[in-house]
């Protein structure tokens, strides 16, 4: 056991054998249904946050397009471009995690032609990823083919997707009625027909999240989908409390932005009252 390797460390200290690195066809046959543990995604954007992700043991790391919203300070994920995501895919697979790395595909990445579509796929692979995301149905379906045919893993993503902002008139629950269901249902068994090897669900009601979970035969990882999916996922700057306001369907699971305002705060007041650097801290 490598002593820079944080999984083994913890698998030796709680006498579990160490956990192995999560795999695409690992992710394809994971359901709560079989009796699995649900599968834990998480976002992150660079190597920091990616190794604190993988020594807390999730499943999967996603380099979301939330990048934009969550490091870059822009107000929706329509900002950011291909050349972005890889540079954020390729610091998080420095960090050289045993969850699968799975890169966003980002607005206009994979909407007008295949061989595009296929390219960008490869740019994110180039950098790290093992997998990649798109959101949308159906009318992805052709794009999620040719990523498949191209050796890319796809995983979709429905119901709220936020590159939808503007057609969908802001961020709203989806598949609220008897239609809009159907609608959803019928989009997650054509994405898994096409090649998906998992699906994101996003702001939908629970029963609709169980609905579609139960109907496919790949792995459904909610955001805002209910308790009944086969996994979940969520924003690492929202679960650390480093985002000032979170959606309901948030647990924070810490407050490290106070902490950090206060531990930044204690270091400004110690350098004006000449409290630091003390001795101990320069060199003689
Ligand atoms: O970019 C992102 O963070 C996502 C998750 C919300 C699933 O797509």
């Amino acid at each position: 056991m490598s002593s820079s390797d944080p999984s083994a460390a913890a698998s030796a200290s709680t006498g579990t054998s160490p956990r192995r690195a999560t795999t695409v066809p690992g992710v394809r046959g994971h359901k709560v249904r079989d009796a699995k543990a649900p599968l834990v995604m998480v976002t992150a954007y660079d190597a920091p946050g990616a190794r604190m992700a993988d020594a807390g043991g999730v499943d999967l790391i996603l380099v979301g397009d939330s990048v934009a919203n969550n490091v870059l300070g822009f107000d929706d994920t329509l900002r950011v471009t291909i050349e972005d995501m890889a540079y954020h895919t390729a610091a998080v697979a420095r960090s050289r995690p045993l969850a699968l790395v799975v890169g966003d595909m980002p607005w206009m990445s994979y909407h007008v032609e295949a061989a595009d579509t296929v390219r960008n796929g490869a740019a994110l692979i180039r950098a790290g990823a093992g997998a990649v995301k798109l959101e949308g149905g159906a009318v992805r379906a052709p794009m999620v083919e040719a990523l498949v045919a191209a050796e890319i893993p796809v995983m979709g993503h429905l119901g709220l997707t936020p590159q939808s902002v503007n057609a969908m008139g802001g961020y709203k629950v989806q598949a609220r009625d008897d239609a809009g269901a159907e609608r959803l249902l019928a989009d997650a068994k054509r994405l898994v027909d096409a090649g998906c090897f998992s699906i994101v669900l996003e702001g939908v009601p629970e029963a609709v999240g169980a609905m579609v979970t139960d109907e496919i035969d790949v792995p459904t990882i909610g955001i805002g989908a209910g308790a009944r999916c086969d996994g979940q996922v969520l924003v690492l700057h929202d679960l650390l409390g480093m985002n000032p306001r979170t959606p309901k369907f948030v647990r924070r699971y810490a407050e490290l932005g106070d902490a950090a305002v206060s531990a930044i705060a204690a270091y400004a007041a110690d350098v004006r009252s000449g409290a630091f650097p003390a001795a101990g801290e320069t060199y003689h």
